[in-house]
């Protein structure tokens, strides 16, 4: 297998330790996740939001998503925070839609994120095999640390399928459910990966505040869900998630970016 073959979804597995347990005390814990990870399993750690909970941090970035415009940022050191509306922009390499907030180690922001949970980027690292604090304040080689808050707003929320970049940055993609967008209305989630070319909305198995981590070669993507009719912008109904995303600053071309799947 080259290094950018798409890799199928294979199962769930719920890790028996948290993550602290797993950063605390590595030894042995991290080879065998990696090798669960490198045959396409998904692996759930429930309930770790410790610090807030999931409906407090939607309340939280559906303010800031309410009260600031688009601002067009390029990804560098000290940059401020932002806020992004991608709404199935032809400029995408991957067609979306989407509102985000995004958040980098060297700014602070009233819920504190990076303090509370740069446990997630320890285990990242761990798994890339760098130094554990890695991206703590500051770019490193040409990349960063950036929580991504996003929200799929139901009626109209989507992501394309597609691959993520892979390297020694990150081997692991990093999320914390905050809702999966299911109600009476729609049943499944948008979230899905694929299996035997068959999308698995997988999150109907999970509750906000569970982390999972999972190869970023495994082919994945949000389904709209509910009626267009049922879409409006001041609304937090939809799919929120947590995102612990390691980006390459804009000057750097050495990481490529994310690939649009056929499926
Ligand atoms: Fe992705």
């Amino acid at each position: 297998m080259n290094s950018l073959t798409p890799l199928d979804f294979k199962e769930l597995v719920f890790s028996e330790y948290s993550v602290s347990e797993i950063t605390n005390n590595p030894k042995n814990k991290i080879d065998y996740l990696n090798k669960l990870v490198n045959e396409g399993n998904i692996i759930v750690f429930k309930n770790e939001l410790d610090k807030h909970t999931p409906t407090q941090l939607i309340k939280y970035f559906k303010n800031i998503l309410l009260n600031n415009l688009e601002t067009m940022v390029p990804i560098q050191e000290k940059c401020p925070n932002y806020v992004r509306f991608s709404h199935s922009d032809e400029r995408a390499e991957v067609p979306i839609f989407c509102d985000s907030v995004s958040f980098f180690p060297w700014n602070r922001d009233l819920c504190d994120l990076f303090p509370s949970y740069f446990k997630f980027y320890q285990l990242k690292n761990l798994f890339s095999g760098a130094p554990i604090n890695r991206y703590l304040r500051t770019s490193e080689n040409g990349a960063t640390a950036r929580i991504a808050a996003h929200h799929y707003p139901e009626g109209k929320g989507f992501l394309g399928c597609h691959t993520d970049p892979i390297g020694s940055h990150q081997e692991i993609t990093c999320t914390v459910l905050l809702d999966s967008g299911i109600n009476d209305q729609c049943k499944l989630g948008g979230y899905y990966v694929i299996k035997n070319k068959e999308k698995v909305f997988f999150e109907i198995n999970l509750n906000p505040g569970d982390f999972y981590i999972g190869h970023p070669l495994i082919p994945h993507g949000i389904e709209a869900q509910g009626k267009l009719s049922s879409f409006n912008p001041l609304s937090s109904l939809g799919r929120w998630s947590l995102l612990f995303a390691v980006n390459r600053l804009f000057d750097n071309k050495s990481i490529s970016d994310s690939k649009n799947i056929e499926i």
